[in-house]
């Protein structure tokens, strides 16, 4: 019997090794080649775009100061997690991420939908003094945001990569990524926010960290956080097209 040939393998390490490759190679093709024949992994929504730039500067310093190692961007399916933050997290809505910030670590918030939920003044009074409007809070203090100057000289290249890489930049955006980085933090009247918004609808606009005469780390994360969760359209998505695939 084929079964009492065990020892084959057990008194052979190549044998056993190319015996495990194949098993688990079996439960890989099972998992993946699935992928191949769905249409789309991805489910299509409306009103996902590309981030303006003063975003995406703003989504390079959460990656900087670690931001995902007590925060997710990922709102389970779980019944307590859609109550609590809304509608569960779509593929879709990470398909401009490089990396995305799903994560697991979740010490503070999931930060998925956290755009719109307060004003630009609490974020700016959160991120200086945490413990200044959440007293219980465990979150560190980030004060220095409000003093860097934003350093994006290179912010046109920075489009002109993720263009590269798929993000689908229009030439317009690239050509006027510097403009828009500014007037995005402009305040009403001084910055040309018809332009921004057009180019990059459902984007806050504002002095987010109330100077406008400068641009600062703190500018560029708050309107990060602001659009977070915003883009989307939820109301104009068929439940059927949200049923697991
Ligand atoms: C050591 C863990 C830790 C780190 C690192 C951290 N946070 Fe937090 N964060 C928390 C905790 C805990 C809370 C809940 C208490 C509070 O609101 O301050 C929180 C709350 C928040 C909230 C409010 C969420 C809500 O829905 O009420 C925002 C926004 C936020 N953090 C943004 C950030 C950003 C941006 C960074 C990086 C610059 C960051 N956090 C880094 C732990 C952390």
């Amino acid at each position: 019997m084929v079964w009492n040939k065990h020892e084959i393998f057990e008194t052979r390490t190549l044998a056993l090794t190319a015996g495990i490759l194949v098993v688990v190679s079996i439960g890989g093709i099972v998992e993946i080649a699935p992928l191949f024949s769905i249409q789309n992994t991805i489910e299509r929504v409306e009103g996902m775009r590309p981030y303006s730039p003063l975003e995406l500067m703003g989504r390079n310093i959460y990656i900087r100061e670690g931001c995902y190692t007590c925060h997710s961007q990922q709102i389970r399916t779980l019944r307590d997690e859609v109550e609590r933050y809304g509608h569960f997290s779509l593929a879709a809505e990470s398909m401009f991420d490089r990396p995305f910030q799903w994560g697991s670590k979740r010490t503070g918030p999931d930060l998925a939908r956290v755009g719109g939920k307060y004003s630009d003044e609490w974020h700016v009074q959160h991120l200086i003094d945490p413990k200044s409007v959440v007293p219980t809070s465990i979150m560190p203090p980030y004060a220095f945001l409000a003093e860097n100057p934003l350093r994006a000289d290179d912010i046109q290249a920075h489009l002109i990569t993720l263009r590269r890489l798929g993000v689908p930049y229009t030439d317009e955006q690239i050509e006027n990524a510097a403009f828009d980085l500014r007037h995005q933090a402009l305040p009403e009247g001084v910055g040309d926010w018809d332009a921004v918004l057009e180019r990059y609808p459902r984007a806050a606009v504002g002095s987010f960290d109330g100077d406008p005469s400068r641009l600062t780390e703190m500018d560029a994360l708050v309107a990060y956080l602001q659009v977070l969760g915003r883009l989307v359209d939820f109301t104009a998505i068929e439940p059927a097209d949200l049923r697991q695939r």
